[in-house]
């Protein structure tokens, strides 16, 4: 790999929920290409370490879901930072796995907070100190399922799906003012979480995790899951001069999904 050190030199981020997962991998990859890190995640396990290593700068315990948390956490974040140039809404849930007339709305309610409402909320909170930059970047994590209907997980989808179109809006609004703004649609990620939405999908469909496993790669054209690091690489692709004229655009790290529907 090459050494992107110093690509993002002076630049200063904010990742949300990024405790874990895919966010504490895009937290450690922008930290390593020189930026400021600011994170929040609703569990603070992974903080100390985090600050230890330098992966971040500034953590916080925050819901993103809650509009006072996300006011509260980028009031201190852009403090701690001294601005902000960089937003990467990385906040999701996968949400429930079922027929739609079953769906329990509170559910519903839920999965659209998260993974909706956060990237709203943040934005609000985060432009007018990107705009001040005149050149910062937005990127909102979206998922494979933006790409298409996705049985059983409608919630989800329905999310996903709205964050593209909000990605698209603000890249409208803010790119005269010298922002862009992208989406990163990853495909089924290596890690814990897959493994619990194949657990939850083989319990509802009543069938084996591991026939669950099989349908997920043969839905992808190059037949594998792809790992945190393909998305961190892809968020420091867009965020750096590297993505420059880069702006309105939803891009798939999945390794080509070529459908979700398995029934
Ligand atoms: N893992 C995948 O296969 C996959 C595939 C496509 C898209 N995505 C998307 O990537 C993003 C990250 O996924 P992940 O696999 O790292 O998720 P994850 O389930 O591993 O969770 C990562 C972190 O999110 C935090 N979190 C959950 N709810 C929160 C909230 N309301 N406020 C703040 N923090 C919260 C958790 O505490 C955890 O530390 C999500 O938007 C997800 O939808 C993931």
């Amino acid at each position: 790999m090459s050494d992107w050190s110093g690509l993002l030199a002076g630049k200063r981020a904010v990742v949300t929920a990024g405790g874990s997962g895919i966010g504490a991998e895009i937290a450690r990859t922008l930290s390593a290409a020189g930026a400021r890190v600011a994170v929040c995640d609703v569990n603070g396990d992974g903080f100390d370490t985090m600050e230890a290593t330098g992966d971040a700068a500034f953590t916080a315990i925050a819901d993103v879901s809650d509009f006072d948390q996300v006011a509260q956490f980028f009031g201190a974040a852009t403090d701690a930072l001294g601005g902000l140039d960089i937003l990467v809404n990385n906040a999701g849930i996968a949400g429930p796995n079922g027929p739609l007339e079953e769906m329990d709305p509170a559910e519903w309610d839920r999965t659209i907070r998260v993974d909706l409402n956060s990237a709203f909320y943040c934005a609000r909170q985060a432009i007018p100190h990107i705009v001040a930059t005149g050149s910062g970047s937005i990127v909102n994590i979206a998922s494979s399922a933006a790409f298409f209907g996705y049985p059983l997980r409608s919630p989800y989808a329905a999310a996903k799906w709205g964050l593209i179109g909000l990605t698209k809006t603000m890249a409208m609004e803010l790119g005269p003012r010298g922002v862009r703004v992208n989406a990163i649609c990853p495909g089924s990620v290596n890690g814990e979480r897959i493994r619990r939405v194949m657990a939850a999908e083989a319990d509802s469909r009543g069938i084996d995790i591991a026939e669950v496993e099989t349908g997920y790669t043969r839905q992808v054209s190059l037949r594998s899951f792809v790992e945190k690091q393909d998305v961190a690489n892809m968020v420091l692709f867009l965020v750096s001069p590297l993505g420059a004229r880069i702006s309105g655009q939803t891009l798939g790290v999945d390794g080509h999904t070529e459908t979700l529907a398995q029934f």
